[in-house]
């Protein structure tokens, strides 16, 4: 079973934005795959890569959409996406030093930061954007 499953609950009302959040948990589910099966660390490695490239990509399209839209609580949605992709960056530089393993404990961390940032911090902005692109 893949760690994180994809439901309709995980939706922001907006297709791109879904899309992008579906890639995100797609690369997670990989990265324990790839744990599981105890995989060479050049595979962990492009994962680990792929998902914080990835990470970064996406946040920058929301940032984006927030700009566009004049979206009033994007500077704290902002320092939310830093302070994520910065702990991200943090896990895998501390494995590439091979201080840490990328265990349960790093993949449970991705998982509940990305549902709750999906859950939590993203439903926030779906009304208003939803409705700012419709007009647009
Ligand atoms: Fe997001
Ligand atoms: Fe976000």
């Amino acid at each position: 079973m893949a760690l994180f499953e994809w439901d309709d609950s995980f939706s922001v009302g907006i297709e791109m934005i879904d899309k992008q959040h579906m890639i995100l948990v797609r690369a997670i589910n990989l990265m324990d795959m790839a744990v599981n099966a105890n995989s060479s660390d050049r595979l962990l490695g492009a994962i680990f890569d792929t998902l914080a490239d990835y990470t970064d990509v996406h946040f920058k399209y929301e940032e984006d959409l927030f700009e566009m839209y004049d979206y009033p609580d994007a500077a704290a949605h902002r320092q939310q996406h830093n302070d994520l992709l910065e702990k991200v960056l943090e896990l895998k530089g501390d494995w590439e030093a091979g201080n840490a393993e990328i265990g349960q404990e790093v993949l449970d961390f991705l998982v509940d930061w990305l549902k709750n940032h999906i859950l939590g911090t993203d439903q926030a902005y779906t009304a208003f954007l939803v409705e700012r692109m419709r007009v647009a």
